[in-house]
């Protein structure tokens, strides 16, 4: 039995219009029905974020966002913000993930407001974290999650830790089919959860979810979940099809 409540998260990505996400949810709930000791989280795209709360109100299904900016409003151009989140019916967002800093040019410094504004803006917000697979061969991983680590939770101080999650998702796993390997994956959440004492305290780091990402699959995510410091993963090809997120989300079936 896990200390920590896991959380299965889909990141849909750029992913299923308002008819594709219909027909999802009227297979997908009725095969998580009754599932129980664990959170399913599902971000759509943003302008999926209200018709997906819709289809999933009554259900333990939560829905969140892939990104935001951090201000409340005003003249940015093409940004989403905290509110608008909220307004929408998501309770969770999602920040730092590798395809908005690589893809997207996001830095920690940036990184960091949005979490912290997240935060204060009642939203859960899960910071991804990881390395690509150049830093990983020149050694620099711990240097790299240690980085992003430190300068993503900068701005937040006592019960901001309650808000937010963290998600490891080595940059070489995502999307790729290859998972990192089993002692991979601990030692990094290790290591993740050690950071996180140095910065906020042992009690937080205690209680705080880490989530792994990067190729996670109905035929792996049970021997994943059952590593000590592995408490949910952050799913992105393989939640994209009704039965396959469903098996994730039932992992110890597998
Ligand atoms: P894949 O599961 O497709 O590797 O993507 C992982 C991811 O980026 C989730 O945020």
């Amino acid at each position: 039995m896990k200390k920590r409540i896991p959380i299965l998260a889909a990141n849909w990505k750029m992913h299923k219009t308002i008819e594709e996400m219909r027909e999802f949810f009227s297979s997908f709930l009725p095969l998580v029905e009754g599932v129980s000791g664990r959170q399913i989280v599902i971000a759509p795209s943003f302008v999926g974020i209200m018709e997906a709360c819709r289809l999933t109100s009554g259900s333990q299904v939560k829905i969140a966002a892939q990104n935001m900016y951090f201000e409340e409003q005003g003249a940015f151009t093409g940004e989403i913000s905290p509110l608008m989140i909220r307004s929408a019916g998501a309770g969770t967002v999602i920040l730092g993930h590798s395809e908005r800093r690589h893809v997207f040019g996001e830095g920690d410094e940036l990184i960091s407001k949005k979490v912290k504004s997240a935060v204060d803006h009642g939203l859960h917000a899960i910071l991804c974290i990881g390395e690509t697979l150049e830093e990983r061969n020149q050694g620099q991983t711990g240097e790299v999650l240690g980085r992003q680590l430190g300068k993503g939770l900068s701005k937040l101080n006592g019960d901001d830790f309650v808000g937010i999650s963290i998600a490891y998702e080595p940059v070489w796993a995502i999307g790729t089919g290859q998972t990192a390997s089993i002692e991979q994956i601990q030692k990094a959440h290790d290591f993740v959860r050690l950071t996180v004492a140095e910065h906020a305290g042992e009690p937080v780091a205690e209680q705080i979810r880490i989530l792994y990402g990067g190729s996670v699959k109905p035929g792996n995510v049970k021997q994943i979940m059952e590593l000590e410091d592995v408490d949910g993963a952050l799913v992105g090809g393989a939640s994209l099809e009704p039965e396959s997120f469903a098996g994730i989300v039932k992992f110890e079936e597998n």
